[in-house]
């Protein structure tokens, strides 16, 4: 029925509207992304704000410009400079993934999913993300607020942590063969700025043609949350 299909909507929406970001590569520019930088914002970005991390990432990446660079760090700057953010175990886990690429990888990250999930601290979403953002592996991407679009674009009711399956296989024919990273980002964007958790931007969004929760009064359900 659409004259174009959900991904390439998506990434058409990404190539107007991305957010400018510290860690991002615009749309179409011939950079390539450092892994490094990429796999250091999305673990700093896991239960932490954008906003929250734009500083912290600045300091991190002026004061340890590579992987080698924070591999040779004190334990005790890392701790420092990481004070803030919370979750501490991510800074001990930071450390950790960072030695092993240097001394088991030879300073560079593993480019498929699988060797990026087998790094210390890398779980499922880093790996999918850094696999798709960095190295253009048509990972299948999901973080909260690209759960929040699929699960309304589909109307998935099944509550979480049981809709993340459904979630999972609506989402995965969709991901980009060709732009893969832009396209979790896109999904991350669509979610961060139109499809929000309260009074989503209908109106703006790509995908509205489309979307079987357009509309309903209780749209702001979806995805629904895990039974207390
Ligand atoms: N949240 C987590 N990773 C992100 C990214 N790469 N861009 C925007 N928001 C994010």
């Amino acid at each position: 029925m659409m004259a174009r299909d959900f991904t390439d909507r998506v990434l058409a929406w990404y190539d107007r509207s991305a957010r400018v970001l510290p860690w991002r590569i615009a749309p179409g520019s011939a950079e390539t992304p450092d892994p490094y930088r990429i796999w250091l914002a999305e673990v700093m970005l896991q239960q932490t704000t954008v906003a929250a991390v734009a500083g912290y990432f600045a300091r991190f990446t002026e004061r340890w410009p590579t992987v080698g660079d924070l591999a040779a760090a004190d334990d005790a700057d890392v701790m420092a400079a990481w004070a803030g953010l919370g979750y501490y175990a991510r800074a001990r886990n930071l450390l950790a993934c960072a030695r092993a690429v240097v001394t088991d990888h030879g300073g560079r990250f593993p480019d498929s999913e699988a060797g990026l999930r087998a790094l210390p601290g890398v779980g499922d979403y880093t790996a999918a993300s850094v696999a798709a953002i960095a190295f253009g592996r048509a990972a299948v991407v999901i973080d909260a607020n690209i759960e929040r679009v699929i699960a309304r674009h589909r109307l998935i009711e099944t509550s979480l942590p049981a809709a993340k399956r459904e979630i999972r296989a609506a989402l995965a024919p969709l991901v980009s063969d060709d732009r893969p990273g832009d396209f979790a980002q896109a999904l991350m964007d669509l979610g961060a700025t139109v499809c929000t958790p309260r009074s989503p931007a209908c109106g703006i969004c790509p995908v509205m043609a489309d979307c079987r929760a357009r509309g309903r009064p209780d749209i702001e359900r979806l995805p629904v949350k895990p039974p207390k």
